[in-house]
């Protein structure tokens, strides 16, 4: 590490322009939606390209503010990142100058943590900070570090950064994850296919956006395969090139529109979703009485004849996939914010995310928080309009929907929460007949 540059331990964070959403409710949604390309496809797919000094090339990139995080995070060492044409990226990393990524990075997005292990395969160091570091505590990386570890690199903790060597080169091996990880099975993916000899990983992610990084990387000559639902194998190689690769669409900003056709009486088309990567929501949804029709490319959702109440009230809990997906809650929950009766939500993936029930609960949903992992709603609640607060970027989308199915004027505050993860989602609202308008703070004066 003595070629390290220099660097602070800790950091200011940038200020954040405060901006709220201000919403009228009550319209029902119609029209065409595109779906956009996923954001945790193309987070890894970036961190990917890094395992190469050839160009690689990505279409179809979602415009979104992790994206932007990511490409500042990679310029910074040294990579050279062009942006051709909106959802185009071209990524080149032959001249990495810094194996050093900064809290900085760490604090505005975790999958800033995706740059572990293809680094350290190819270039045998990295320093690296704790994503959330010590601050939070919550969300931890231990598996990522502990597969880094059974690959044979040597891993030290120090000020909330891991100083991470290989020496020689990573060995092949058998990785046994206690639980599945969707970012530690990538990781481990990408730090084993320029390890020396054979690895396998169990239990491995099934998450669509793992399928894809699987589908880039064998373009790029990985020799890599799941052998069984479960099971990643991976010969290691010493190089891999360049190649190019089209971003699979975003299964959860689709989920976020067959929820806001269900909760506003509206029909909508999703153009480019795709059905078959929904898992147990599509049975979610199904069981709530919502008709949704899967075409070849896209979803046709219609919720005009559905009168209030009308949707039935349905048991959920997250899973990895193919279960239903933790980001997918969120919406799920203001879904059944229109069943008629009791449903009970069990977040069985992460202990903070029903906290947001609370901000739902102020729009008029019969909410129970039973503790940190389960809640009841009961329905049909008539939502109304009110002033909430966006505290991460799944649960703004849903205060989104809750407030354009409530009567009245929303004022949603921590509107960039939701820029991280959805392109235009204002512009794809008004498109579709809503009215939503994003603010600066203190010009949201409403009579909500
Ligand atoms: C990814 C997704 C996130 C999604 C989550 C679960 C990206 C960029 N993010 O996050 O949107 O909500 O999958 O589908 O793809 N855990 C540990 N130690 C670790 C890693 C994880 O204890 O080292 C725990 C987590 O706290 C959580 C569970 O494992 O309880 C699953 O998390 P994981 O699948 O790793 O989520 P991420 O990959 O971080």
């Amino acid at each position: 590490m003595a070629d390290a540059k220099p660097f602070q331990w800790e950091v200011t964070p940038e200020p954040i322009t405060k901006e709220v959403f201000r919403i009228e409710g009550g319209r029902p949604l119609n029209g065409t939606v595109p779906i956009s390309g996923s954001k945790n496809a193309a987070l890894k797919l970036f961190a990917a390209a890094t395992l190469t000094g050839e160009r690689c090339r990505f279409t179809n990139v979602p415009e979104i503010e992790d994206v932007r995080v990511m490409t500042e995070t990679l310029q910074d060492l040294g990579v050279v990142v062009d942006h051709p044409a909106p959802n185009v990226y071209e990524v080149a990393s032959g001249d990495v100058e810094w194996l050093f990524v900064p809290l900085e990075a760490a604090a505005k997005m975790r999958a800033s943590f995706m740059l572990l292990g293809p680094l350290l395969a190819r270039f045998g160091r990295v320093i690296i900070s704790n994503p959330g570091g010590d601050r939070i505590g919550r969300r931890p990386v231990d598996l990522h570090v502990d597969a880094m570890r059974t690959l044979g690199a040597e891993i030290s903790y120090r000020n909330g950064y891991y100083f991470a060597t290989a020496p020689g080169r990573l060995r092949g091996t058998e990785i046994r994850f206690p639980f599945v990880s969707v970012m530690g099975t990538e990781n481990a993916i990408l730090a084993a296919t320029l390890a020396d000899g054979h690895t396998v990983i169990r239990p491995a992610a099934q998450e669509p956006e793992v399928d894809d990084l699987i589908a880039f990387i064998q373009k790029m000559g990985a020799e890599v395969q799941r052998t069984y639902p479960d099971t990643i194998e991976i010969n290691g190689k010493r190089r891999l090139r360049g190649a190019d690769h089209r971003v699979i669409p975003d299964r959860i900003e689709t989920g976020t529109f067959i929820v806001a056709a269900a909760v506003t009486g509206g029909k909508l088309r999703l153009e480019g979703a795709p059905c078959d990567h929904l898992g147990r929501f599509l049975d979610v949804v199904a069981s709530t009485g919502l008709s949704v029709s899967c075409g070849k490319d896209s979803i046709d959702v219609d919720a005009t004849d559905v009168g209030p109440g009308a949707f039935r009230p349905t048991d959920v809990t997250t899973a990895p996939y193919p279960g239903l997906a933790t980001d997918l809650q969120p919406p799920t929950c203001v879904l059944l914010t229109q069943a008629n009766g009791t449903s009970r939500v069990h977040e069985a993936i992460f202990e903070d995310r029903l906290e947001w029930l609370g901000e739902l609960r102020r729009m008029g949903a019969g909410i129970t928080l039973l503790d940190d992992h389960h809640a009841t709603i009961t329905g049909p609640a008539r939502l109304r309009g009110a002033e909430v607060e966006i505290g991460d970027l799944r649960a703004g989308a849903s205060l989104i929907l809750a407030a354009l199915a409530a009567e009245g004027v929303t004022t949603i505050h921590g509107a960039h929460h939701v820029h991280r993860g959805y392109e235009n989602i204002e512009r794809k609202f008004l498109d579709l007949g809503a009215r939503i308008e994003r603010l600066a703070e203190g010009n949201d004066s409403t009579n909500s």
